[in-house]
């Protein structure tokens, strides 16, 4: 063979098996997206404790769970919101499933107070599955000097320490039975970008709860308990302030479906499919270009929320002048 032929040969086949691995990457990633079977999720134990659950993704996945005959233990701030929730979960999924729930001010209780509400709040229940839901976020983009101590007191407080434990109060009880599940709810801001300007306290400390259960998924493995970060773009609900789904922006109902498929697979993983084409493209896209565009974009958010709330300030103010 002459040479110029053989490197004809070598591109040909060289671009075959890149070829053939960009197609088996696809296959699996439409087998794992919408047709792999989900883990028997009653198989963990009865009971789901979902944290942020009286709104938004933890609600939709309170009735998810509730609609596979798990029974859910539900945690959050505001009584009322909490009532209603529950109220409505015990008419469409009561006949089947348990409900309890309890007010938990996850930014206000210490580290101790929560793990000890939760432990006795359980005892006795069999705690197959934690999801840590509830996050905050800003209202909208600002820089880090911007945050006022009380939201960035909140911030760190809810997305991390409340997270870590909550996940000490449920370990010793699924070490004993050698099964259960803990799901920490993570943001894309900590995947999709390597850095994600005006938002920085959000992507950070979710950053912390990705590698948190990376490193303890890893050391409970062989324990029998599938610990997990999903990291959503974005979901229609309050904290987005987008009230209408869409193509990439699922309901927090769709996306709930989506998440439990999830729960037992991979660590880190981004369960709606078109979140993790998002993914895709983003990591496609020269990091310095992608940085510039969230910056600029987060700007004009920011502009546009300083002006709202101004506006807000204006009209409160003119109201209390006219009583
Ligand atoms: N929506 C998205 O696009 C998106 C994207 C990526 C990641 N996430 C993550 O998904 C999770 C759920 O977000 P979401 O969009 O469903 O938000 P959401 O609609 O604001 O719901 C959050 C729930 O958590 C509760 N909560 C907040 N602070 C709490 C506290 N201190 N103690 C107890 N409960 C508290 C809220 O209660 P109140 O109603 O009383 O405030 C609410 O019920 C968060 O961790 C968020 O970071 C969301
Ligand atoms: C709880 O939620 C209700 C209904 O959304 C609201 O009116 C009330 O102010 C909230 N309470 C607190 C303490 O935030």
């Amino acid at each position: 063979m002459e040479l110029q032929e053989f490197f004809i040969v070598l591109a040909i086949t060289i671009g075959l098996v890149s070829v053939c691995i960009s197609l088996i990457n696809f296959a699996r990633w439409i087998w794992v997206m919408f047709l792999r079977p989900s883990k028997k999720l009653k198989e963990y134990g009865s009971w789901a404790i979902i944290t942020g659950s009286a709104q938004g993704i933890g609600k939709a996945l309170a009735f998810e769970m509730a609609s596979k005959g798990l029974n859910i233990f539900l945690v959050d701030k505001n009584h009322s919101t909490l009532e209603a929730t529950s109220n409505e979960l015990s008419e469409k999924h009561g006949w089947r499933v348990e409900i309890k729930s309890i007010v938990m001010d996850l930014a206000k209780l210490s580290g101790e107070e929560i793990a000890k509400t939760i432990e006795e709040g359980t005892k006795g229940l069999d705690v197959g599955i934690l999801v840590n839901n509830a996050g905050m976020c800003y209202p909208y983009p600002r820089f880090f000097h911007e945050v006022d101590s009380e939201l960035m007191e909140n911030i760190m407080k809810v997305n991390m320490e409340a997270a870590t434990w909550m996940t000490k109060a449920v370990l010793p009880g699924m070490l004993k039975k050698k099964k259960g599940a803990i799901v920490n709810i993570g943001s894309a801001s900590t995947e999709i970008a390597p850095s994600f300007p005006l938002y920085t306290l959000y992507a950070t400390t979710k950053a912390y709860l990705k590698l948190f259960s990376r490193c303890i998924s890893l050391e409970y493995k062989q324990h029998g308990i599938d610990i997990q970060c999903q990291v959503p773009v974005f979901v229609a609900t309050r904290l987005t302030k987008i009230k209408e789904s869409s193509l990439f922006i699922p309901s927090p109902e769709t996306f709930s479906k989506s998440s439990i498929r999830w729960i037992g697979y991979d660590n880190v993983c981004t369960p709606y499919w078109s979140h993790s084409v998002m993914g895709f493209v983003a990591r496609a896209l020269p990091h310095a270009l992608l940085t510039a565009t969230i910056f600029r974009y987060f700007l004009g958010n920011r502009k546009r929320g300083q002006l709202n709330e101004l506006q807000k300030k204006n009209i409160l103010q003119r109201q209390s002048n006219q009583l």
